[in-house]
């Protein structure tokens, strides 16, 4: 069975179920708290997707941000989420494929722990969806591991030159270095990034 079978949505609900979500850290890191706290527009549309247990969405809701959306398509961390977060306005959980998200919606997108879950043939797919469904000049912004791991499986690891060479035809980059504010366990493994997406993907011959 390929890497994309096996982490199948049936994969991740069992992880949920089976409470094996050690990536999980129970609460938003700094490095997107303090993105979040400088942001001027509380209406902007921002996507959490991948986003399991939903700790960013929760922070977003709860300072006053109202188009806030957190996608995954395990139910369980959604539920989880509702039941935590009853206020959250349930049209807004998406129990959807990311792959499958429509074109030009969000002006902000945050990533934590998403790309890394994902089997390593999807990360090129990756940059052009999150290219899609940003508005023009949308921002992709959170944290991506900055070291390989040897693990069979996720989280998988990577470097910041392969990273480059899957979001430079789509994003500017606003800041793409390691991460000075991680959760102590994340600490010097982590890059920050804020991406801005270009008006058309650029390709360098
Ligand atoms: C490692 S977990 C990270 C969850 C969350 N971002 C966090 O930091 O706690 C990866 C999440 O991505 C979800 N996921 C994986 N592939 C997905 C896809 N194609 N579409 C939507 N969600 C997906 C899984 O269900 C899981 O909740």
């Amino acid at each position: 069975m390929s890497e994309k079978d096996n982490l199948d949505q049936a994969y991740w609900e069992q992880r949920y179920r089976q409470n094996n979500t050690q990536w999980d850290v129970g609460d938003i890191t700094p490095p997107i708290k303090s993105y979040i706290d400088q942001l001027p527009d509380k209406r902007i549309k921002i996507l959490v997707p991948g986003g399991g247990n939903g700790y960013e969405a929760e922070y977003l809701h709860q300072n006053g941000f109202s188009n806030v959306f957190l996608l995954d398509f395990a139910a369980s961390p959604l539920a989880n989420f509702q039941a935590r977060v009853p206020s959250f306005p349930s049209d807004h959980l998406l129990q959807e494929d990311f792959f499958q998200v429509t074109p030009g919606q969000y002006d902000l997108v945050l990533e934590q722990t998403f790309f890394c879950a994902l089997p390593r043939g999807l990360r090129a797919h990756y940059a052009r969806q999150m290219y899609e469904v940003l508005k023009p000049q949308g921002k992709l912004v959170g944290v991506l591991f900055s070291e390989e791991f040897q693990n069979p499986g996720p989280p998988f690891g990577g470097t910041a030159m392969e990273y480059q060479a899957y979001f430079e035809p789509y994003f500017k980059f606003l800041h793409f270095e390691p991460c000075t504010n991680s959760i102590p366990p994340r600490q010097g493994r982590e890059l920050y990034i804020e991406l801005e997406r270009r008006p058309r993907p650029q390709f360098i011959a």
